[in-house]
């Protein structure tokens, strides 16, 4: 088992009232699946993801990757495993503005000792994601597509064993979010794991193979195939 969570739980006071964000989510997500989490706006979506990926320390529960809790390691061997083995992509594209595209792309691997190698690697993912032709320019030369294209090629460069991706096609038009998800699948049947989160019940229909649940207020279910 790669993943799990276990009766996972993140509350927020706004407005001094409690919202269960993540409410009692149990999840078991094994090496090298598709999981698809549909949810609408405020669902919990977000905040789930970024417990998994040890962002946020749940108010209860558990999340164990490969068998080691989370937040019983120590800050730097939790920074260590999620630099090393997973590729978030972020909500709203979290790009350094001062930063080209390669150099934005080259972030995760600042303490990589191949260089040449790593820019080599960014620039075949910066082809996959049609943008081999923009490394130099800064994110606030590209569209809000485009942005998202550079993030998701960064989330791919430290070659992780899963990939956490939220709203990964948000304004992406069709034809580009095609592209996207079928360099999801190509990187998916080679071994990498992907959890998506998504309002966009189109990406769990299009997705061959996806294990898809929802998700409504902090609840998570499982979907009928
Ligand atoms: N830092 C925070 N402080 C207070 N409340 C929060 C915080 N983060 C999330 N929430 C609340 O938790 C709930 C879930 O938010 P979350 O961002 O996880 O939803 P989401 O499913 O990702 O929504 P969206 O599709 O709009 O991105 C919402 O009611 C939100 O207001
Ligand atoms: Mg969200």
């Amino acid at each position: 088992m790669m993943i799990e969570c276990r009766e996972l739980t993140k509350t927020y006071l706004v407005e001094k009232k409690p919202v269960f964000a993540v409410d009692n989510v149990n999840l078991s997500i094994s090496r090298g699946e598709f999981v698809v989490i549909l949810g609408h706006s405020g669902s919990g979506k977000t905040t789930l993801l970024s417990l998994i990926g040890g962002l946020t320390t749940p108010d209860r529960g558990q999340v164990l990757v490969d068998g080691e809790e989370n937040w019983q390691q120590s800050d730097n061997d939790l920074s260590t495993m999620r630099n090393s083995r997973i590729g978030f992509i972020f909500q709203f594209a979290s790009l350094i503005p001062t930063l080209t595209v390669m150099e934005n792309i080259l972030l995760p691997m600042t303490f990589s000792l191949n260089p040449a190698g790593n820019r080599a690697m960014a620039r075949e993912i910066l082809a996959e994601v049609g943008l081999a032709d923009r490394e130099n320019s800064f994110p606030s030369q590209l569209s809000g597509g485009q942005q998202r294209r550079v993030a998701i090629a960064r989330s791919f460069i430290n070659q992780p064993d899963i990939i956490l991706a939220d709203e990964p096609t948000g304004d992406l038009d069709e034809e580009t979010e095609r592209d996207i998800l079928d360099l999801f699948s190509r990187y998916n049947a080679k071994g990498t794991t992907f959890v998506v989160v998504t309002h966009n019940s189109n990406l769990a229909a299009t997705q061959k193979g996806a294990r898809v649940f929802s998700m409504s207020q902090g609840v998570l279910s499982a979907q009928a195939a």
